[in-house]
């Protein structure tokens, strides 16, 4: 098995260009590498698994910047962990937030610590989640605790996930990455072909929700264009509260 441990931890692991294609890569290698059947993704330090995608980077973007961001992200990050051969699990160690959220959403099997909070919080920046969030949520929790999760843009406790059946295990925080491992090495016991098989069957449930996630750029990308949006990301890089007009 490879953990990967996503460093970038004076910024919380929020995912920037570099950070993604990193991950790309990595994740790209590990799946083409025979030696290896499994992935552990995580974050580095105690504080966050990843506090989402940067804001700082995207702040200034275009609704056409948006939707490249969104479509990029999704083809070279998301989706190759959502329909990964090989089983995927995310050790979710603090904060999973926004595009974070999102990329525990695309592993197969979620451990969390009992201290994490995560959260779709892109509404209070005058966005909507556009690394597949409001497919992949709904399709774990189903559509009510999707929605107030992603309308309310709140954080959720460790305990709350677990109930929701949006995380498989919570463990305390020092005990996640052995969690993780040891979930892991037990599907590894089982047939990898068959593990492969069972991963694409599943995924099949969803075959056709290819709509969704297209509807989900565009108005992910419609956001950008919005003065609600260049407040959001305005007041979060100022530290203070957004106050939206509906512009
Ligand atoms: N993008 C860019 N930078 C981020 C970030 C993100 N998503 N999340 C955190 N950071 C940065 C902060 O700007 C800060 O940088 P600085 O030290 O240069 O000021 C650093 O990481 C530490 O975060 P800070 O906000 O000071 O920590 P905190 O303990 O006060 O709050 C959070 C933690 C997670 C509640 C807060 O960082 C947060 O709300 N982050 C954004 C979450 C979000 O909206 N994600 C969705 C993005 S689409």
């Amino acid at each position: 098995m490879l953990r990967v441990t996503i460093n970038r931890e004076t910024k919380l692991n929020a995912l920037n260009r570099e950070t993604l294609s990193e991950l790309h890569q990595v994740i790209r290698e590990a799946l083409e590498n025979d030696d290896i059947w499994g992935l552990v993704l995580t974050g580095a330090g105690e504080k966050a698994f990843v506090a989402g995608a940067d804001i700082l980077e995207f702040s200034s973007f275009t609704k056409e910047e948006g939707f490249a961001l969104a479509k990029t992200g999704q083809t070279q990050v998301f989706d190759l962990l959502y329909h990964a051969p090989k089983p995927i699990i995310a050790a979710i160690n603090g904060y999973a937030l926004g595009g974070g959220l999102e990329l525990a959403l695309a592993c197969h099997l979620r451990v969390v610590s009992d201290t994490a909070k995560l959260g779709l919080p892109e509404v209070s920046l005058g966005l909507i989640p556009g690394y597949g969030g409001t497919q992949r949520l709904t399709q774990l929790v189903g559509r009510g605790q999707a929605m107030e999760m992603i309308l309310t843009g709140d954080m959720i406790t460790a305990e709350k996930a677990l109930q929701i059946g949006l995380v498989n295990y919570i463990v305390p925080a020092e005990e996640v990455q052995d969690k993780a491992s040891a979930l892991l090495n037990q599907i590894l016991k089982r047939s990898p072909a068959a593990v492969a098989s069972a991963v694409k069957a599943i995924n099949g449930a969803w075959a056709h929700a290819e709509e969704g996630f297209a509807l989900e750029m565009k108005e992910f990308a419609k956001c950008f264009g919005t003065s609600d949006f260049k407040e959001g990301v305005k007041a979060f890089l100022e530290k203070r509260n957004p106050n939206f007009r509906n512009e």
